[in-house]
């Protein structure tokens, strides 16, 4: 890390004694900045469901530290190596179950399930070995976030207004985030943007923690209710559109917070670039078009309830979809660790899954 680099919050780490995780519970902030420890399986998967840790990418590193923390302390209970494989795909399947749209969660738990099945030993042994995948996850998250930044900064020069969606910065990733990378990157390097962060009902993960991240970090920051962004594109439209994805599907489609596809329309309209910035690892080439992403529909409280009062009565039905899909014509360019990924993006993203794959492989030698 260079002098100039900005200390992001912390979202995930080991406990001290290394059988836990510690997580920074984001269904507090901006008013209250706590971490609270996940020991138990039902802990881990009751931090994803309830958005104590969300976003794509961070929800990936939590099931990995979570297995391998689950398998640590089975390990240190003396179980068989076998027992502990069979444990393990218990774990696995129950956590890949915890919320159904962002893939990095599937994705890191394959990458645990591989691990371990090429691995040898006792019990402490295969613990190790996922304990490292895990490790190796969370760095490499990290890495790929300044990747994306440092590609998307080159779009900008300074002084732009840029407009993002939900939260795809540093709370929802292990480094500086995906959407808000490239608005950290430029200011340390001087050019300053301002950014109007949507509030993004019903969870508001844009007012709360989007707009937070960045006044913390002393980014000019503006926030807007969802509703209002078609006026503010009417009057003084903003120079460009970041967004995080949950999954892309092979043909660019893209699925991301409830309001993206909204937002992306406007764009067009508008004629504002709209980017999508998301790790490979979000990709997911298995998906051949956006129809085929699983969308999470949430407890329609939310809505109802929001945070306090009653805003809808007990009777109404609520439709609460927690991701939409914006169709790839609308995208101007995906950006991930490997470039910034142009029309088809059948080829172009395919291409980048494989280089990302044949590092990796490199890598792990
Ligand atoms: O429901 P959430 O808060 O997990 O939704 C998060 C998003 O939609 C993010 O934009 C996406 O995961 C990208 S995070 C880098």
């Amino acid at each position: 890390m260079n002098d100039r680099e900005f200390s992001v919050p912390e979202t995930i780490r080991w406990a001290p004694a290394g059988l836990s995780a510690l997580i920074l519970d984001q269904t507090l902030l901006p008013g209250v900045h706590e971490e609270k420890e996940l020991s138990t399986l039902e802990d881990f998967i009751e931090a994803i469901r309830s958005l104590r840790v969300r976003g794509a990418p961070l929800i990936g590193i939590t099931a990995a530290i979570g297995l391998a923390a689950l398998a640590r302390r089975s390990a240190a209970e003396g179980v068989s190596a076998q027992e502990l494989r069979t444990r393990f795909a218990g774990w696995a399947e129950r956590l890949e179950d915890a919320r159904p749209t962002a893939v990095n969660l599937v994705w890191a738990s394959r990458r645990l399930r591989a691990r371990l099945e090429a691995a040898t030993g006792d019990a402490g042994e295969l613990a190790a070995a996922l304990v490292a995948e895990a490790d190796a996850i969370h760095e490499e998250d990290r890495r790929m976030c300044r990747a994306i930044g440092e590609h998307a900064s080159t779009l900008l020069t300074g002084g732009e207004a840029v407009i993002t969606h939900c939260n795809a910065g540093s709370l929802a990733t292990g480094g500086i985030g995906t959407a808000l990378a490239p608005v950290y990157v430029a200011a340390e390097t001087g050019r300053r943007v301002r950014v109007f962060a949507d509030e993004t009902r019903p969870l508001l993960q844009g007012s709360r923690l989007t707009a937070w991240e960045l006044s913390r970090a002393g980014i000019d920051v503006t926030v807007l209710a969802d509703n209002m962004a078609g006026s503010l594109f009417a009057t003084t439209p903003p120079d460009i559109a970041f967004v995080g994805s949950d999954r892309i599907a092979a043909n660019g489609d893209v699925a991301n917070k409830i309001g993206t596809y909204p937002l992306a329309v406007l764009a067009h309209r508008h004629g504002v670039p709209f980017y999508v910035l998301a790790p490979t690892s979000t990709v997911d080439l298995g998906t051949p078009t956006g129809a085929d992403i699983p969308i999470e529909h949430r407890d329609p409280d939310e809505v109802r309830r929001g945070f306090g009062p009653l805003l809808a009565p007990e009777a109404a039905d609520v439709y609460s979809p927690a991701f939409d899909i914006t169709p790839h014509d609308l995208v101007t360019g995906i950006i991930t660790e490997r470039g910034i990924h142009r029309p088809p993006y059948t080829k172009s993203l395919a291409a980048a899954v494989g280089q990302a794959e044949a590092e990796r492989r490199r890598q792990s030698g």
